[in-house]
């Protein structure tokens, strides 16, 4: 039984606050344990884990198997590009196959918004969400969540928190806007008209199409990718002028002369969203945030999985 008051992670729209504190707190354990000579505990050594992967992924895929390592769980890998998802079988055929191996947990990420809600109705497995197309990607806003608390040394409530860039096609951003109101901070988002949704005013954020000022307002900047995939019209007229207009550099933050933390889930298109004096200086801490995406990783297997 999971100690979260959910069985699934499905987004962070369907956790609570509590539940975000609860996921937090594991997250600081198991990240005194990843810090130690000897980096496992036994906590999942009797259960397995399917990492399903539907879609490409450097560090989600890579975090959760090392999360679900360090917590001893046996570990089965599937990408579809080398599965018989190619000759034609189904999501669910796919799904109940490996289940029927024995397994206790599915992470998974998939390109269809949504699919994560209809496996869940029709297997009995914790799933955990690992992205599903432009929705949502839960554990990357804990993650970035948790990785704020810890460069501001405080809670995020009162904060004031920019998300800049491509909003339209990113899963990452919804899930932060959720966490981060959870949480109390202050949320808005930044970039040009084409790339912000139309009615995202609804969700309580304010939209700035200014990036110095947007910049100026906030404590902490997380800076999403262009997401050049999923993107079948220009929404801009080249990366050149997205740089120019919204594109964070060294020499900005300097005229800006306040302490803002800048955040980027990765992967980083270098000298596009931010530029290397940027990305490699004290403002960032995108190091930390792939370090905190272990620990997180593991909280949330832990307490999905009800073992205390
Ligand atoms: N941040 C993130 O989801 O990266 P990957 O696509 O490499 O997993």
């Amino acid at each position: 039984m999971s100690v979260l008051s959910t069985k699934h992670l499905l987004g962070i729209k369907y956790i609570t606050t509590e539940d975000i504190q609860a996921i937090f707190k594991a997250a600081s354990d198991f990240k005194e344990v990843i810090n130690r000579p000897i980096k496992k505990v036994p906590s999942l050594r009797d259960m397995t884990v399917a990492n399903l992967f539907f879609e490409n992924s450097t560090r989600t895929r890579i975090s959760f198997e090392l999360a679900e390592r360090r917590l001893s769980a046996d570990v089965l890998n599937f990408t579809a590009s080398s599965s018989s998802v190619s000759k034609g079988e189904t999501l669910l055929d796919t799904v109940k196959n490996i289940l029927s191996m024995k397994v206790d947990m599915v992470v998974m990420r998939h390109p269809a918004p949504g699919a994560h809600h209809f496996l869940s109705k029709h297997i009995d497995a914790n799933i955990i969400n690992a992205g599903d197309g432009t929705h949502e990607h839960p554990t990357q806003a804990l993650l970035d969540a948790f990785s704020m608390q810890e460069a501001l040394n405080d809670n995020l409530k009162g904060k004031n928190i920019v998300i800049v860039g491509d909003i339209l096609h990113s899963r990452v951003a919804l899930s932060n806007i959720f966490c981060l109101q959870k949480l109390g901070a202050n949320v808005k988002v930044c970039g040009p008209p084409t790339l912000i949704p139309k009615h995202i005013q609804e969700l309580g954020v304010g939209v700035e199409y200014n990036i110095r000022k947007a910049l100026e307002w906030c404590d902490v900047a997380n800076v999403l990718r262009i997401q050049l995939e999923r993107q079948d019209t220009k929404f801009f007229p080249s990366l050149r002028e997205y740089m120019l207009y919204y594109g964070i550099n060294k020499a900005l933050l300097d005229d800006i002369g306040k302490p803002i933390t800048i955040l980027h889930p990765g992967p980083i298109n270098r000298g596009v969203e931010i530029t290397s004096d940027v990305a490699d200086s004290d403002h960032s801490i995108i190091l930390q945030q792939v370090e905190n995406g272990v620990a997180i990783r593991m909280a949330v297997l832990y307490l999905l999985s009800g073992k205390r």
